[in-house]
């Protein structure tokens, strides 16, 4: 284990996070959507279908939870969970013992060292791993050599665009020596209530009366090792890995159609734009991303996971809905941060995205207006739905 890896494994067994859940059937477990499981997010993952039914699933990186909390929500799969700490896997232990989890193996590793296994796995979770790596690329690499030709790997690494505050601070804290026990974290506390109002790093500071727990503020302040990305280097990233971009988690963090004014000059500016230079021109622009999330895949010529809405293959394609799309009545809709309206059409070509029907069928059975113009219609409208993130869509 190299001296980088060393020191992460002893901040995590002294300072054990994310916040471990205690019960995997109860209300925490059930709102906490792990990100990139299966379960909820197959056909974000695979448009083209999922691999295999006994999926091979790798939590790289696992921490305290996630290999179980995936295990235990898809019990047809076998899952791995590698990390670092002893004392995040005593809690995935635990979990598993708990809730009688059969389909879970769990190894204290080194996700670089996964390079040259034998083993295969048709998806790989690695969020908030890679950037407290030595050579994160590296890490990459080692996860890419243990994909399954038609895998995905679902990963996330910070993004330096609203993080830029806390790396002055995790500075300043080196600088002084500041360590990771009570007195170096009372002394943190104490800077943080200090801040200049229009200092960057208040974007992390919780609202009032909440109080950051000890190990979130050591992860955040204190940490040992820790790096983030632009859209450019994330791109940069996974091609370097021998990788292929598939997309963002989210669709509706990097696209101009959800996050600038179209009246605004930047606008007009990116008409005709990659959507490569769509995403870096609005993520620096809003510096509303934290954290960077995206599915990545072998390259390969047919590339059957690309979405489109030129040519004929759209009609083909059978919507699903986000899951954490909730109607609030009136046509009025909710996902996370964004909120939107629809009128009836399309409200009916909405209410028809049940993953099993697809474009053309619902386009068959929806409205009264002439073919083509409600053909029109339904286009511009699934599309929008895709650069907003709302929707995903079944290619095979
Ligand atoms: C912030 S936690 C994220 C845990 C989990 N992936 C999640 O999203 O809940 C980071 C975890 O990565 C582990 N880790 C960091 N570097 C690692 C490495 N090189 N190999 C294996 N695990 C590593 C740490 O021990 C820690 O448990």
């Amino acid at each position: 284990m190299n001296s980088v890896s060393q020191r992460v494994a002893a901040q995590y067994e002294k300072h054990i996070y994310p916040p471990p859940l205690d019960d995997l059937s109860g209300k925490a477990a059930r709102d906490k959507t792990e990100r990139g499981d299966p379960k909820y997010f197959a056909a974000h993952l695979w448009p083209e279908g999922p691999p295999r039914n006994n999926l091979r699933i790798l939590s790289a990186g696992c921490g305290t939870s996630q290999a179980a909390h995936v295990a235990y929500n898809n019990p047809d799969a076998s899952v791995t969970g590698v990390d670092l700490s002893e004392a995040s896997l005593a809690h995935q232990k635990y979990l598993a013992e708990r809730h009688g989890l059969k389909n879970l193996r769990l190894e204290r590793m080194d996700v670089v060292d996964l390079a040259g296994s034998a083993d295969r796995y048709d998806l790989i979770i690695c969020t908030g791993v890679l950037h407290h790596m030595e050579r994160p690329q590296d890490g990459l690499k080692a996860l890419a050599s243990v994909l399954s030709p038609r895998g995905a790997i679902y990963a996330m690494v910070y993004a330096s665009a609203r993080r830029a505050g806390v790396y002055f601070l995790q500075d300043l804290f080196r600088r002084l020596g500041v360590a990771q026990d009570a007195s170096g974290i009372a002394f943190v506390r104490k800077v943080l209530q200090e801040l200049p109002q229009h200092h960057y790093a208040r974007w992390f500071l919780p609202g009032p009366g909440v109080q950051i727990e000890d190990a979130e503020l050591v992860d955040i302040f204190l940490h040992v090792q820790d790096r983030a990305y632009s859209v450019q280097e994330v791109l940069d990233l996974i091609s370097g890995a021998g990788l292929a971009f598939q997309g963002w988690n989210d669709n509706g963090l990097y696209t101009r159609h959800a996050q600038i004014d179209p009246a605004s000059a930047l606008w007009s500016r990116l008409d005709g734009a990659t959507e490569q230079v769509e995403a870096s021109v609005v993520d620096s622009f809003t510096l509303h991303n934290m954290r960077h999330s995206f599915v990545a895949r072998h390259p390969s010529e047919d590339a059957p996971w690309r979405i489109g809405f030129d040519g004929k293959e759209w009609l083909k394609y059978r919507p699903v809905l986000h899951p954490s799309l909730t109607p609030l009545g009136g046509g009025n809709f909710r996902r996370g941060q964004f909120q939107f309206s629809l009128p009836p059409q399309e409200q009916q070509f909405l209410q028809a995205s049940d993953g099993r029907a697809s474009i053309s069928a619902i386009i068959a059975a929806a409205g009264q207006s002439a073919g083509a113009e409600r053909r029109e219609l339904a286009r511009a409208f699934y599309q929008r739905m895709w650069r907003l993130g709302h929707l995903f869509y079944r290619t095979g």
